[in-house]
């Protein structure tokens, strides 16, 4: 088991920081019980957080209202700005860990974006909600809690960003939003949970291996900007239009969500050749939910100049596209870059 140094060795309580973006853990209804009427991204983070009065029990902690945004409405100057935000907290002797409160719908985006970029052992982690704070039986209070708790402890060190929903830890590369309503809708099923959150302690049991903040090669101090990515969905009819408007609109890449193992089909081929004929870094990920995608499997990669995404869904390899094009342009680098992180 790997033992980091403790950031607050039982001296004196942990001080965390929490950034609220909106979502739904902010979000209100007319009524308790159904979604009606519901409004995400309105509660400000004064609010979420006089509903978890426990906190105090947990740590000490300063708050930012950073957005107050649907999470659909992120866009990458959002995620910029957030990790700037949090290197400079984090590099700051006074914050032992920042917990993130964000809509659910993109929130694999953002945590897999700062698993990349925090340059920091520091805990991150981020959670919401799937019902509006007015629901019965809410589920925003005890997720912000347990990330809080996870977030003060030590144990947390050294682990990548984490996503903490429904009392479970997941790692920020794997976790996947896998259904529309329900509240254990965080998983990762094909590598499954890092830790559980019980009885106000974190229990931990793996960590992923792959890349991540501090072993991270992405450094966004100086960006200002990310390139534009763009993905295109696979399926039967497809034609070349909507890669032609990508590459035509000024894409720098696009991620290319194929059947089954990321097959393309015979109708898209010549408009991969054109588009990395032109300069653009085509990616090939599974539009199926889960499993490897793996190089020349179902395609030639090496012949048509094509990268393999792994086990990335689509979104977050445009995450990892995105980054990667800050750094590189050849092909061979940008497929490094999709077996290493
Ligand atoms: C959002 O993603 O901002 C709305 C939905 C949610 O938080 O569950």
């Amino acid at each position: 088991m790997n033992v980091l140094p403790l950031t607050h060795p039982g001296k004196r309580r942990p001080r965390l920081t929490l950034l609220a973006l909106g979502g739904t853990i902010a979000g209100k209804a007319n009524q308790s019980t159904v979604y009606a009427g519901y409004q995400a991204a309105v509660a400000d983070i004064s609010e979420v957080l006089s509903s978890v009065p426990e906190l105090s029990g947990v740590a000490d902690i300063q708050t930012r209202q950073l957005f107050q945004v649907a999470s659909q409405d992120m866009a990458s100057q959002h995620l910029l700005a957030l990790g700037k935000e949090i290197n400079v907290l984090l590099s700051r002797p006074d914050c032992d860990g920042v917990v993130i409160t964000q809509g659910t719908n993109t929130l694999e985006e953002t945590s897999f974006f700062l698993n990349l970029v925090v340059r920091s052992h520091k805990p991150v982690v981020v959670t919401g909600a799937m019902r509006p704070s007015t629901s019965l039986s809410a589920d925003g209070p005890m997720n912000l809690y347990r990330a809080s708790v996870v977030a003060a402890s030590p144990q947390a060190r050294g682990r990548g960003v984490m996503v903490v929903m429904n009392d479970q830890i997941l790692g920020a590369r794997d976790v996947h939003k896998t259904d529309t309503m329900t509240v254990d809708s965080f998983k990762a099923p094909l590598f499954g949970v890092m830790g559980l959150v019980a009885d106000n302690v974190c229990h931990f049991y793996r960590s992923g291996i792959r890349c991540h903040t501090l072993d991270s090669e992405f450094d966004i101090s100086e960006t200002q900007e990310l390139p534009k990515v763009d993905i295109v969905y696979g399926y039967q009819d497809d034609d070349r239009a909507l890669l032609d408007a990508c590459v035509e609109s000024g894409s720098k890449g696009v991620v290319l969500a194929g059947a089954g193992t990321a097959a393309i089909s015979a109708r898209l081929v010549p408009a991969v050749k054109d588009a990395i004929a032109s300069g653009v870094a085509v990616v090939r990920v599974s539009r199926s939910s889960l499993g490897l995608v793996g190089h020349n499997v179902e395609f030639d990669d090496d012949v048509y100049g094509t990268s393999s995404g792994d086990t990335l869904n689509p979104a977050k390899a445009r995450i990892l596209l995105m980054l990667a094009l800050t750094r590189f342009s050849s092909r061979a680098s940008i497929q490094a870059c999709f077996d290493r992180y």
